[in-house]
């Protein structure tokens, strides 16, 4: 049961364009400063990617989503579907254990697991191209055994076509997942007893089984460049949709008498004002923050030490010209904006109160959070 980061970690971890673009659209889907909202779909794509969560990813996602590290890796421990060491090349296998597919034979699948792939769950494969471990009910005991491959179930398992998938991975190919016994959906393994009159749908596999043979991409990495990653919902502009304005209340009579004395043309007809954009006229204004072409001779502040940055948001922060914790503290409400504006994640600096912090810290101060970050 420990959940513990990987003892060796690769350098540096960064989505590639295709993912990338998808996890901003990801993002984008949250209201401002909601936006730690997307971090397991942003987990669960870097492990898509790489095959398992390494460090620098945790760090990447949560630089993205302005989160401290330590809450991304409580979000990767918690979460079993996430794998924090090392993995096949070519798959990792879940096997279910729980009673169903242990009465129906999981044993046998775990054998096979151990004696073609490691003695030992979570160990990768001599050839690196498998790993296994056991897990609980996937929800599918109606056809078990079964295991979770990637993204799809193989089910009504047994040693020997749980051996032949293996065979068939390991040789580049990619089975067709589902029950392996040739069983639909669930039904019963003999002959239908009840709803018979239904049988036969004239399609050839279940919905689950049909996607993954359209995507095609069932035990691949996923980098974008085969599956088309979509964002429908970002227009082309890449802009949000504006959400609809709710509808107004019902006005009463008095109301729409007002209204309509207002609306009276009146004897002299005044001057129309220009048509101001509404989107323009409701945007906050902004204004640049004075900035820095260094930091000054003493050295830069480490703004780290402001909850809500990491290393990532450090560098692009000294890279925009801010170094110190006092060049902070003075932003003003435009200043803000502007700077929120082109760190690309609206709603950051407000929401984790980074002026405030700065003031304490350039006073000398220390908050919460500085402790703690000091003896990280
Ligand atoms: S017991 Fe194995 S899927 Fe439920």
């Amino acid at each position: 049961m420990l959940r513990r980061l990987y003892h060796e970690q690769p350098a540096s971890f960064a989505f590639t364009p295709a993912n990338l673009a998808w996890a901003e659209g990801q993002i984008a889907k949250y209201p401002e400063g909601r936006q730690a909202s997307a971090v397991i779909p942003l987990l669960w794509r870097a492990q898509e990617q790489t095959g398992w969560l390494t460090k620098p990813a945790l760090e990447t996602v949560a630089d993205m989503l302005g989160m401290p590290y330590i809450r991304v890796l409580e979000v990767a421990t918690f979460y079993f579907m996430f794998q924090l060491a090392p993995v096949g090349s070519v798959a990792h296998i879940q096997v279910c254990g729980t009673t169903t597919c242990m009465i129906c034979g999981s044993g046998d699948i775990i054998s096979v697991c151990k004696e073609k792939i490691s003695p030992t769950p979570h160990t990768v494969s001599a050839d690196g191209k498998f790993s296994w471990e056991e897990v609980e009910c996937l929800g599918a005991c109606a056809n078990a055994p079964m295991a979770q491959i990637g993204k799809d179930y193989y089910e009504d398992l047994t040693a020997e076509n749980f051996s032949k998938l293996l065979d068939d991975m390991a040789a580049g190919n990619v089975p067709l997942p589902g029950s392996q016994t040739g069983r639909f959906s669930s039904e019963p393994a003999g002959e239908l007893v009840t709803l018979a009159e239904y049988k036969g749908t004239g399609a050839q596999y279940n919905g689950s089984v049909q996607r993954a043979v359209d995507i095609g991409d069932t035990i691949k990495r996923i980098d974008g460049t085969e599956v088309p990653l979509l964002t429908p919902w970002i227009s082309k502009g890449g802009s949000k949709p504006t959400p609809p304005k709710p509808a107004a209340p019902a006005k009463s009579a008095v109301q729409q008498a007002a209204e309509a004395k207002k609306a009276a043309p009146k004897a002299t007809p005044k001057a129309v004002a220009p048509k101001v954009d509404a989107a323009v006229a409701d945007a906050p204004a902004q204004k640049k923050p004075r900035t820095m072409k260094a930091p000054r001779k003493a050295g830069a502040d480490d703004l780290k030490m402001l909850k809500g940055v990491g290393p990532k948001l450090e560098e692009t922060l000294n890279a925009m010209g801010f170094w110190h914790f006092d060049q902070i503290a003075k932003w003003t409400a435009e200043e803000i904006e502007w700077v929120d504006e082109n760190l690309k994640f609206k709603g950051r600096i407000a929401r984790d109160g980074w002026v405030d912090q700065a003031k304490i810290l350039a006073a000398g101060g220390s908050t919460e959070f500085s402790k703690r970050a000091k003896y990280d």
